[in-house]
Parts: C-alpha cells; structure tokens; sequence
C-alpha cells in the first residue's frame, strides 16, 4: 500500500516537472515573438517640413531589425477607411547606424510629393505586416493664410521625466499649430537612451506635425583635445539620421543651416556651434531673395545671452548687422538655459515699437537652468530663471502674436508685432 502511494506520488512529481518545463519553454517562446515583434516594429516616426511645405513632407523612422522592403503608404484622408482604395506606395531609403551602445539600428526615411496644398493625407510607415498607426498631417497652403507654429527650446536633460509633459501642454494649448520649431540641445548627449527618451516624450505629436530643428552643441561631437573632452565641428552622425531637414543651406551644413517658406514666413535655421561668419554670406542672400512678408531666424546660441556670464559674440557679430539690414521680425533661440524677451532692437539699441527693429528671444523647456546675466537686462522686455516654457507665435494678416507659456499652461509673456 505505501509503495503503490509512493510510486503514484513519483509519477504525480514527474508531470508536474514535464509540465512546468512545458510552460516555461513555451513562455521563453512567447517572450522571443513579443521581442521579435517589437524590434521589428517602426519606433521614432516624425514629420519633417521640406523647403516645399504645400506640396511635400518628409517621413523618418526606425527599426531595431533590418527590412530591405520598408515603405511609406499614404492617401488623401477620407471620413471613414476607404481612403486604403487609393494608396501610394513610396519605398524608403535605409541608412544602417551603429549606437553609441554598439547597437546596430536600421533608419529609413522618404520624402511624399506632389501633394495638394491645404489637404489632409494619412500615412504608415512599416513592412510586410507590420505596420505603425495610420496618422494625419495637413499640408502648407499656397497661399499666405493665418496660421500658428511652436517654439521650444532646450530640452536636453530629464527628458522623461520632465519634458514630456511640457511637449504634450504646448501640444494641448495649440493642437492645431502647423508646425514645430526646436532650437538645439534636444539631448544632452546623443546616447540612443537620451534620442529614445525625446521621440517618446514627443509620441503622436511628433507623427502628426511637422518639426523643423537646429541642432545645439550639445549635438555636436565630443572629441578630448589635450586630456579634456569638447565640443568639436563635427554634428553627431545621430542627428541626420532621425531627421530628414532641407539641403538647401550651406554645404557644410546639410540638413542643419536651410530655410523654409511657410504661408507667407521664411524661416531661416542655422547650425550656430560653428562658422557662423561663413554661414552669415549665405545669409545674406536669403534675406535679398525673400519676398515673404515675415521673416524668423532659429539657431541655438543667442544674440544676447541670458545665461550668467556668458556673451556669444560668436552670432552677435556676423548675425545682427544683416537681421537689422534686412528687417528680420523675429530671433528664436535657446543654449542659455533661461528666459530673455527683448523689446524692439536695431543697431544693439531699443527703437520704438513702431520702427524697424527685431525682437530677439531665448527660452527653454527642458529642467536645466542657469542664473539670469545682467548684462543686456536694459534690452529686455520679459527675464526669468527657473521656468520651464512653450511658445505659440500666431501669424496672422498684419500682424505676429507671441505668447509664451509655462509648463504648467499659464501665459507668461505675450508681445505683438504689426506690419
Ligand atoms: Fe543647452
Ligand atoms: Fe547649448
């Protein structure tokens, strides 16, 4: 009696063993698919203007796993889904990148053309049967109607943590804005965890409105010069490839000097971490041809620094002349990890708001900050320290509106411009 139990209870033992290794192989199987599945899954989607933002938009992404077949599919948009009936299929082009974690990642991007001005498509990006979500864009107008755009500056630390939630309030105070314009330092340094934690901060907003950006020196390469690390010349081979910016700038400054016209603004972003004087010849040529009624700069280091003993005579010098020559309205910046809106300036002093004159402004987003500088405060309209902002800048008929926002969806500052 107790040797038939015993056997039993050996025989009871036995299957359970085979069915435990049963469950946790076929676990570690379930768990190879779901990795599978996600690193083959498109991640970092973005929108990107191109310097024909009525009848173009770039599309960027990644994957972890190599697909030679990856393509963008996209239609005018329709009320329901019939839209898939008249699908374009546009293949991608691949550039292969190793991380800085020596991670081999595949990036592929695509330019969509002959689209209609003012007009609603969708797109997905992926392959074979794995697809990213359907999102919305809209198209620039061919003509100069109203329409509102958002400046953010510096991220660059705490990402996660902090700076997704100032991106999705900019994204709330102006969901219909028709574009996205960051000033550099969008990382703090271009690590694949750091680029991860920026697209996810951004998430839809990024999918659904096209961006146009300035890289920082923090996206430049770190090289040490005599046992010490610095910034050097060369832009970090991470930020052409999740971007696909205009090459209509400077040679040695593709896809970070260009400019866009958008309904009646030209923007002119330049790559300011270095050759600002060469940069300045080209310019000077985009302001003589520009028949846009406003005109904005965007580039990383200011005019006037906000930021406690610093003084960037590195753009001030070769920049100003030509934004006072040439009535440049507005000067979007970053790099001072502080808040500074000057009044209405030309020849480095305040005119009245009625003459020619540009405002210049430095802001950030990000947690970083640094004590204000004294130095230009008789120039400014607005200063502050330990803020986290937004800006949303109305283009309208006659006039420009400029508010900028805290973190927390207040207005903090607010200026007008009218022509
Ligand atoms: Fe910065
Ligand atoms: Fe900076």
């Amino acid at each position: 009696m107790f040797c038939k139990w015993k056997t039993s209870q050996n025989q009871y033992g036995n299957s359970m063993k085979r069915n435990f290794l049963l469950l946790f192989f076929l676990s570690v199987l379930l768990q190879i698919n779901i990795y599978s599945q996600q690193s083959a899954a498109p991640e970092r989607i973005i929108l990107n203007l191109t310097e024909n933002p009525s009848r173009e938009i770039a599309v960027t992404w990644r994957t972890e796993q190599q697909f030679t077949n990856s393509e963008i599919q996209f239609a005018q948009s329709t009320s329901w889904i019939e839209f898939k009936n008249n699908v374009i299929k546009v293949p991608a082009i691949e550039e292969n990148f190793m991380t800085d974690d020596g991670k081999a990642v595949y990036h592929y991007s695509a330019i969509l053309k002959n689209l209609q001005p003012k007009t609603n498509y969708l797109y997905r990006v992926g392959h074979d049967s794995i697809w990213s979500e359907w999102n919305q864009f809209t198209t620039a107008s061919n003509e100069n109607i109203p329409f509102k755009f958002l400046f953010i500056g510096d991220p660059q630390n705490d990402i996660k943590e902090h700076c997704s939630r100032v991106f999705r309030q900019a994204y709330k105070t102006a969901p219909d804005a028709a574009l996205l314009l960051f000033t550099g330092d969008l990382v703090t340094n271009t690590s694949d965890i750091l680029w991860s934690e920026f697209f996810d901060a951004g998430g839809f907003i990024f999918r659904t409105i096209p961006s146009i950006l300035t890289p920082g020196n923090h996206e430049h390469k770190l090289v040490k010069v005599d046992g010490k690390f610095q910034r050097s010349k060369i832009l970090d081979p991470s930020w052409n490839v999740h971007f696909t910016l205009p090459e209509n700038g400077p040679k040695e400054f593709k896809e970070s000097s260009y400019y866009v016209d958008y309904q009646g603004v030209r923007f002119i972003i330049l790559n300011s971490h270095y050759n600002v004087k060469e940069q300045a010849v080209w310019v000077e040529k985009v302001l003589q041809n520009n028949s846009n009624k406003w005109t904005v700069a965007a580039f990383h280091v200011p005019i006037y620094s906000m930021g406690s003993g610093r003084d960037s005579k590195v753009t001030r010098e070769p920049l100003m002349p030509l934004f006072d020559k040439y009535g440049v309205d507005l000067v979007l910046t970053g790099h001072d990890h502080a808040y500074g809106r000057s009044k209405k300036i030309y020849g480095g002093k305040v005119v009245p708001d009625s003459s020619k004159g540009t405002v210049y402004v430095v802001s950030v987003s990000g947690p970083k900050m640094y004590a204000l500088n004294p130095l230009y405060k008789d120039l400014m309209a607005k200063t502050a320290a330990n803020v986290s902002l937004f800006q949303v800048i109305y283009v309208e008929k006659n006039q420009l509106k400029y508010q900028s926002f805290t973190a927390d969806g207040n207005l903090f500052d607010t200026f007008f411009l009218t022509k």
